[in-house]
C-alpha cells in the first residue's frame, strides 16, 4: 500500500491530493479568481497566489485524506509543462518537503496526467489499451495514442490556439469573462447551434487550426455591430452555441478519422475543454460503436488528482526525480 501526495501549480489553480493505490482519498483545489477581472491568467499574480495557497491546501489534503505526512510515501509533482513562475512554487515546495520527510519525489508530465486521470478509480470506466484520446485544454489540443500508461505518442495536434483558447478568444471579443469556456457552455444550453456559422481551418492529417475560426468571430461580430450595436447581447446564446458546434464539430472530426485509421475503439477525452456538455454529449452519442470514455467532471479541469495518479505508475516503477530538476515550461512526453 501507498500513499502519493500529488501537487499541482502549473497554471492558476493550486492542488493536493492523497491517493491510495489509484484511490483518491483528497482532491482539494484553490481557484485564483484574481485573473478574471484581467481577461485571463497574470502569470505574476498566478505565482504569488500559489505562494499563499500552497501550505494550507496541501494541509487540507491531508486532513481530509485523514492522514499525517509522515505517512505519504512518495510526493508526484507537475514538472512542466506550464508558466514558469507557478511551476517554480509547485517544484521548490516539493523539494523541501522531500528532503524533510525523506521521501522520493515523481515527475509528472501535466498533459500526460490529463490523461492518466481516466485511471483514478471512481471514474465510470477505464480505458484498455491501446486508446486514442483527445486531450484538449487551455494550452493543448492533441489526439494521442497510448499503448501503455508510459507509452504515448502525438497522433497529431493545433497547429496555432488550442480549443480552450479558442472559446475563451471567442468569449473575450463577446464581453464574456474569462475562463469563457464554461460560460460559453451555459449560454449555449438555450441557443441555436446551426443560427450562424463559422468556419474552423482545414488541417493535414490529425492536426487542427483554430486561429482562423478566432479572426472569422472578430470579423462577423464587428460587421454586425455596424449594423446593430446590440447584436451580441441579442444573439447571445445562438452565438455560443454556433461557435461551441464549430470547435466540437472540428474536433469530432479528426478524433473520428484517427479511431477509422488505427482501428482503435477505446476513445477518451481528457483537460479541461472535456467538461464541455455539447463534447461531452457527442462522444456519447458514439457509444454504439466506440468505447467511449470521459472522466469525472472533477478530474476534467485541473488537478491534483491526476499528478498523483500518473505519479503512481512512475512509483510503480521506480521512476524517481532528481532535486536539482527545473521545471520546464516546455515539457515534451
Ligand atoms: O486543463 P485546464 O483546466 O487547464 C490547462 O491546462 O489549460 O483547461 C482550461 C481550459 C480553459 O480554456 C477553459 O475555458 C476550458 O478549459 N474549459 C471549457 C469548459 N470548462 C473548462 N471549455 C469549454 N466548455 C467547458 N465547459
Ligand atoms: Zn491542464
Amino acid at each position: 500500500m501507498a500513499y502519493i501526495l500529488g501537487i499541482e501549480s502549473s497554471c492558476d489553480e493550486t492542488s493536493a491530493a492523497i491517493l491510495q493505490d489509484g484511490k483518491i482519498l483528497s482532491n482539494l483545489i484553490a481557484n485564483q479568481d484574481i485573473h478574471s477581472k484581467y481577461g485571463g491568467v497574470v502569470p505574476e499574480l498566478a505565482s504569488r497566489a500559489h505562494q499563499q495557497n500552497i501550505v494550507p491546501v496541501v494541509e487540507e489534503a491531508l486532513k481530509k485524506a485523514q492522514i499525517q505526512k509522515n505517512q505519504i510515501d512518495a510526493i508526484a509533482y507537475t514538472r512542466g509543462p506550464g508558466l514558469l513562475g507557478s511551476l517554480l512554487v509547485g517544484s521548490s515546495f516539493v523539494k523541501g518537503l522531500s528532503l524533510g520527510l525523506d521521501i522520493p519525489l515523481i515527475e509528472v508530465n501535466h498533459m500526460q496526467a490529463h490523461i492518466l486521470a481516466h485511471f483514478i478509480d471512481d471514474n465510470a470506466s477505464t480505458p484498455q489499451f491501446p486508446f486514442l484520446c483527445l486531450t484538449v485544454s487551455g494550452g493543448h489540443t492533441q489526439i494521442i495514442k497510448l499503448d501503455s500508461p508510459t507509452e504515448m505518442e502525438i497522433l497529431g495536434e493545433t497547429l496555432d490556439d488550442a480549443a480552450g483558447e479558442a472559446f475563451d478568444k471567442a468569449a473575450k471579443m463577446m464581453g464574456i469573462e474569462y475562463p469563457g469556456g464554461p460560460l460559453i457552455d451555459r449560454f449555449a444550453k438555450t441557443g441555436d447551434p446551426k443560427k450562424f456559422h463559422f468556419k474552423v481551418g482545414k488541417m493535414d492529417a490529425y492536426n487542427f487550426s483554430f486561429s482562423g475560426l478566432k479572426t472569422g468571430i472578430l470579423y462577423f461580430l464587428r460587421d454586425n455591430i455596424k449594423t446593430n450595436p446590440n447584436f451580441i447581447a441579442e444573439n447571445k446564446a445562438d452565438l455560443c452555441a454556433s461557435i461551441q458546434n464549430a470547435i466540437v464539430t472540428a474536433l469530432m472530426h479528426k478524433v473520428e478519422k484517427a479511431a477509422e485509421d488505427y482501428q482503435i475503439k477505446d476513445i477518451a477525452i481528457a483537460g479541461g475543454v472535456s467538461a464541455n456538455s455539447e463534447l461531452r454529449r457527442r462522444f456519447h452519442e458514439k457509444s454504439d460503436i466506440w468505447n467511449v470514455h470521459i472522466p469525472k467532471f472533477e478530474y476534467c479541469t485541473d488537478n491534483a488528482a491526476m499528478i498523483a495518479m500518473a505519479g503512481y505508475f512512475k512509483y510503480l516503477d521506480k521512476d524517481f526525480g532528481k532535486l536539482n530538476a527545473a521545471p520546464l515550461a516546455r515539457m515534451k512526453f
